[in-house]
This record gives structure tokens, sequence and C-alpha cells, in this order.
């Protein structure tokens, strides 16, 4: 079977070299996005004269049945042509006969592949929003039913200040929600028609690009050929957004990990999203916890692939950049799956609420409001700070936490003390009492719950 490129050429391509370059193996899952764009381009074809009406309606035709038959799984593609663009052509070909050969008029597989590649991306960004947008309802369930379980928030992984599971909560909201937008952001650049660059230098025949663009729905057309089939900035947006959203995961997972350690206590995940081990009959490991947490790795790793890939090509179109598709394609699945079991695990995870609170009576986690109750009294900051720091080796001494001293206790740091520091430094008024914007104080976490809900339903 000769080549469709193979008019030029007298020998056969080397038989392991032909594996090599094609790109059949992963980029068939184009397929769709290669008929739909070549259905478009016979369409404003015919519509412009360049080829017969009737020529292009069989084309179209064909090309439905193609797309019909790999539906169904009836087609093989074969590494001989190449390429989806390739395969489908000759597949075209075959079955409609020479009219078949006209499809190709007036583009090069350098806009096609760019317009195939940049449609599908635009699926993975929709795809990604969606279940990212589940996520954020799944996180915003779980802060809405705590707003006032209190917790131990901690910096350096040292108890800091309590908070409750809800602001926690919405804390994940807010950096999976940028990452909504990034992904939008992301879906406006990828949604543009690169098709009519041809090979690099456009091409003389008289196409309506922008009825194309219509008829795929995509918002606008490339302004430069050359820059069109050159980059694929937006494939790298998709991957460093992914890697980022991938970063947020990882940081959860993290978390999940250690607060279902027998140390912390915290969370239970349910057996569903838990696995046991073949030697210690007691366990029961957060696996999908920890290998979403080394599958952002993969996704860096993803980005970094391409954007080292692309840096040091020349223009135009470089078969370099049959690596692009790889990286993207990796990238979209692994962090698709990873939403999708995070979801599932945050949904059924037990949160042990009695521990949360007693975890964050210990550890001093009030002492911020010790000094700061002697501030409202008249003391300065660094005053206070002192005070409370004595207080707190004090307590450390006699085993006691800040709010199980006496008066008397207090009094011999801080003679100014009253009776209802006590009240001062509980946890519920730590809580309660940080009502800024923000804050933790339950009122200003539904404050920020029904915000969110907003901003979802809005997606
Ligand atoms: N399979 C190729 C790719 O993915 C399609 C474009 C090939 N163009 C070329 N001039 N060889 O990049």
């Amino acid at each position: 079977m000769s080549k469709l490129w193979g008019g030029r050429f007298e020998g056969n391509t080397d038989e392991f070299a032909e594996g090599f370059q094609s790109s059949i193996g992963f980029d068939s899952r184009m397929y769709r996005e290669d008929i739909m764009g070549s259905i478009a381009h016979a369409h404003m074809l015919g519509a412009q004269g360049i080829i017969p009406q009737e020529d292009a309606d069989k084309i179209a035709e064909g090309l439905r049945s193609i797309l019909g038959d790999i539906d169904a799984g009836k087609v093989e593609f074969s590494v001989h042509d190449e390429d989806i663009h390739m395969n489908i052509e000759r597949l075209l070909t075959e079955r409609i006969g020479d009219t078949g050969k006209k499809l190709h008029t007036g583009r090069s597989r350098n806009d096609q592949v760019a317009t195939d590649f940049r449609l599908y991306m635009k699926r993975m960004v929709d795809e990604t929003t969606e279940r990212l947008t589940v996520l954020c309802g799944t996180l915003v369930d779980i802060a809405e039913e705590n707003t006032g379980t209190i917790m131990t928030a901690y910096t350096h992984l040292q108890k800091a200040q309590p908070t409750t599971l809800g602001h926690y909560m919405m804390a994940y909201f807010e950096m999976f929600y940028r990452d909504i937008q990034r992904f939008l952001d992301c879906r406006k650049r990828t949604d543009v028609l690169p098709l009519g660059a041809g090979a690099l230098c456009a091409t003389t025949y008289p196409i309506d690009r922008e009825m194309v663009a219509g008829e795929l729905h995509m918002s606008g057309i490339t302004r430069n050929s050359l820059d069109s089939v050159s980059d694929r900035d937006f494939a790298l947006e998709y991957l460093a957004a992914a890697s980022i959203c991938m970063m947020h995961l990882s940081r959860l997972c993290e978390e999940i990990i250690l607060f279902s350690t027998n140390e912390y206590g915290t969370l239970r995940l349910s057996d569903a999203y838990s696995t046991g081990s073949s030697i210690m009959p007691q366990k029961k490991n957060p696996d999908m916890a920890e290998l979403i947490r080394g599958k952002t790795g993969r996704v860096y790793g993803d980005l970094t692939a391409l954007l080292t890939v692309m840096k040091g090509l020349p223009l135009a179109y470089n078969k370099d950049m049959q690596e692009d598709k790889e990286s993207a394609f990796d990238a979209a699945d692994t962090l698709k799956a990873c939403l999708r079991v995070m979801d599932g695990m945050l949904k059924t995870a037990e949160w042990k609420k009695d521990k949360l609170r007693a975890g964050a009576g210990l550890g001093f986690t009030n002492a911020t409001d010790a000094a700061d109750y002697f501030v409202k009294n008249g003391m300065a900051f660094r005053d206070a700070h002192a005070v409370v720091g004595r207080l707190v080796l004090y307590c450390e001494q006699q085993g006691k936490a800040l709010d199980e001293l006496t008066l008397e206790e207090v009094r011999q740091f801080a003679p100014e003390a009253e009776k209802d520091i006590f009240d001062a430094i509980s946890l519920e008024t730590c809580v309660h009492t940080r009502n800024v914007p923000g804050g933790p104080a339950p009122e200003m976490v539904r404050e920020h719950i029904r915000q969110a809900k907003r901003l979802l339903g809005e997606l």
C-alpha cells in the first residue's frame, strides 16, 4: 500500500522506523474531533465553490458513516497510515472513491492536527471542570455540616489556633474553585480555530475560516498562520492548570493520610476507599490518597516534558510536536481520575468530631486569645505575648491546659486577670469571635458557603 504522501519517494519506510514515527497508537482518541473538523472543512469547500457541492456532501456523508463505524468499534486503524488524520482520509477514499481525495484541498495535517488537538483539549477542559465542580460541591456540603465542628489549625504542623472543619473544608473549596477558573481561562485561548493556516503560510484558495469556526462551535479564528501551526501553549496551559490542581489534591491527600493515622485519629476512610495489607491483618491503608499524591509527580512530569519538547523549536511545525499529545492526554486522564476518587473518598469518609474537638483543646491553641485578652485590658501586645509565654511554660510544667489553671495561678503571672479570662479563652469563644470576613466564626463560614453555592451555580 503506498503512502498518501508517497509521490516523490522511490523507496519504502524502514518497518521499525515506520512504527517509531507513527502516532496512531495514541492520536486515534481524537477521531471524533478529526472527523468533525473534516466535515466542517468539506462543507466550507463546497460552500465556497472550491470543490463541487455534491462532492462536499458525499465527503461529509462518508465521514459520518466512518464516525458511526468507529463509535461502534468496527474500524481498525493501521500503523502504515501513520496518524489519525491519514487513517481517516484513507478510509474515506476506500469508502467513497476518488471524491475522497478532494478533502485535503487547502489544508495540511499541520493545521488539521492543531485543530483536532484544540477541540480535544477543549473537551478535556470541560470534563475536568465538571469533575472539579462536583468536588467543590462535596467540600461545601461537608463544610455546611461542620460550621460548628471545632478542630485544630496548624502552622509548621504544630497546633496553632482553633478553627472549624467547615472553615477548613472551605479553604480547599477556594483552591479548587481557583483551579476551575484557571481551566476556564485556558479554555478561552484553546477555543480558537487554526484551520486555514495550511502547512504554515495559509492557502491561496478562497476559504472561509469563520464558517468553519462557526460549524465547530469555536469562538474565533487564529490571527497568524505561522503561529497557528507552531504553538502548543494551549496544551501547556492545561498542563500547568492540571499541575496546580494536582498540587492541591496532593496537599489534601497528605492531610487525609495524616488525619487517618492512629496518632491523629480524626478521620476514618470508608472501606470503599482503603486497602489492606497482605501480611499485617490490622492494616487499613489510605492507598487512594497516597496514589493521588504520587500521581502529582506524574502530571508535573507531563508538564515538564512538553515544556522541554517545545523550548528549542524553530517555527513552524516540527515533528517533535507529535510528542505533545501523550503528555496532555496522560495529564487529563490522571487528573480526571484523581478528582473522581477524591470526591468519593471525601463523600464516604467519617470525621471524628470528638477527637477533632479534643485535639483542639490540647497544645495551647487558645494562647493567642489569652494574649488578646490582656491586650483588651490595656496591656501592650508584646508584653501580653511574654506573659502568656510564661503561662504556657508553667502549664507545661504542671501538665495543664491554659483553661485548667485557677485564677490565682494566672494572677501569679498577670495580676490584671479576672474570672472572665476563662470565657475569653474557651475554644468556642476563640472561634466565634473571629468573625471577620474570611474568619472561622460559624456565621462567616455560613456566608462563605452561600457565596460558594452561588459561584458554583453560575458555572
Ligand atoms: N501526527 C502528526 C502530529 O501529531 C500530525 C502532523 C504531521 N505533520 C507533518 N508535517 N508531518 O504532529
